[in-house]
């Protein structure tokens, strides 16, 4: 296979946190070398002039609709924008229709994923059959056919007994359970943040309290049993002061949070309605302000989209009636770069950990790192580069995003698989 020199930028030392001036050299599917001045003799050389060179994003919370929601996201559309959006590596949750609760299910969708022949697919399976929050599925008959990880995602586990055990047996073959925190009861009919915002609008609201009492109980029950609790999706501030001490006393407990959560707020509700909509709801600016400094001070381990594609006809209607999600994945890194970078709480070189390293080292890959003889997935990220988002601008079949027609800074401009470039901007 020829080989590849990337030169003239920045490379992400994602383990320092910094941006370094280096060279890089791509051979079989593999970084090959690190360093200044490599030969270039037979290798093709890409001018970087400037730009930085970064492992592939790691997505750990990916809706990919398929099997059942071809009208909102396909296998082949989620992977091509998630490549566009400089993922390399994503994990799909498993509320499709029907639900990623039997090995024959997780193989489809790996099968399905090659032939699409984007970006790496690794799948989640339902905790319980049907994600009823009845049975528990085979955990190891789904970890052995390539499930990386267990979640009833897209609702909460409303049974203690049900969670308890899914961690114990999670625990046993070393998988993490991504729980979705969310009280049925609490948050039964309401659409957005319960405060002043789903008041004005009429609307029951969902408390913060929906997610923490489920959350203070998880944390609870991964210190009991052993096992691995990563919460998916935080989003709100009490959240993140329960991690943060469970942290300190040494329960394992990782947690995600999404762009549009460290972005936004309720704010902006009463102007997108529908396009505002998503579960866990934009809250206040006092758990927004939390979120951030829970990615600073490494209580949330990484940022995870949770792209959650719709069909226009399911987000342009009435707030009750409004489907829950944003697509995420092309947005991803201008809106993670704008609230984190551009706002002057971390430098670059310091957020990208949290889109790289971190995750893979959640799921334990051997991607998400410039580390010689690690695979070659990597992508080139212009910080500066200015863009408007539309619908024809994004290979999602979801345009579902709250920054439809807004300019975002920050871009893509090449995504590498295992050597092989797969998207160009
Ligand atoms: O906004 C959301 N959309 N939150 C979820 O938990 C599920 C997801 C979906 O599947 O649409
Ligand atoms: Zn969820």
């Amino acid at each position: 296979m020829d080989k590849i020199i990337f030169r003239n930028g920045w490379l992400a030392d994602v383990e320092r946190g910094q941006l370094v001036e280096a060279e890089l050299m791509v051979a079989d599917g593999q970084i090959a070398a690190i360093g200044p001045n490599l030969a270039t003799s037979g290798a093709r050389v890409i001018d970087l002039a400037g730009r930085v060179l970064s492992p592939g994003f790691i997505d750990l919370h990916v809706h990919l609709r398929e099997p059942g929601f071809e009208y909102k996201e396909t296998i082949r559309s989620g992977t091509r924008a998630a490549a566009a959006g400089g993922f390399t590596t994503i994990a799909c949750m498993p509320n499709t229709n029907p639900v990623l609760d039997s090995p024959e299910l997780i193989s489809w969708v790996q099968a399905q994923a090659r032939a699409a022949g984007a970006v790496k697919v690794l799948p989640i399976a339902a905790i319980s059959l049907g994600q009823e929050g009845k049975l528990i599925n085979d955990f190891a008959a789904l970890k052995a056919n390539g499930a990386v990880a267990f979640s009833d995602d897209g609702r909460g586990v409303n049974s203690s007994r049900l969670m308890l055990t899914a961690l114990q047996v999670a625990r046993d073959l070393g998988c993490p359970i991504m729980a979705h925190e969310e009280d049925a009861e609490l948050a039964a009919g309401g659409s957005i943040n319960f405060g002043p915002i789903s008041e004005q609008l009429g609307d029951p609201g969902i408390p913060a309290a929906a997610e923490y009492t489920m959350l203070a109980r998880d944390i609870y029950l991964a210190e009991m049993s052993g096992g691995h609790l990563h919460v998916c999706h935080v989003s709100t501030a009490e959240s993140v002061r329960l991690i943060r001490a469970a942290k300190k006393r040494g329960v394992k407990v990782t947690a995600e949070v999404a762009p549009h959560h460290l972005a936004l707020t309720e704010a902006v509700v009463p102007a997108l309605l529908g396009q505002a909509k998503v579960n866990p709801p934009l809250r206040s600016e006092t758990d927004r302000q939390e979120l951030l400094a829970g990615v600073i001070d490494g209580t949330i381990d990484v940022i995870a989209t949770d792209h959650a594609p719709h069909a226009n006809h399911e987000k342009t209607v009435p707030l009750q009636q409004a489907a829950f999600g944003f697509s995420g994945l092309e947005t991803a890194f201008a809106v993670t770069q704008q609230a984190l970078v551009l706002s002057g709480l971390l430098t670059l070189g310091e957020l990208l950990p949290a889109l790289t390293c971190r995750p893979a080292a959640l799921l334990g890959l051997p991607q998400g790192r410039l580390v010689v003889g690690a695979p070659a997935d990597l992508i080139v990220l212009d910080p500066h580069a200015r863009w408007q988002v539309t619908p024809e601008s994004l290979l999602s079949q979801g345009k579902n995003t709250p920054w439809l027609g807004q300019e975002l800074t920050g871009r893509v401009l090449l995504t590498m698989i295992d050597g092989q470039i797969i998207f160009e901007a």
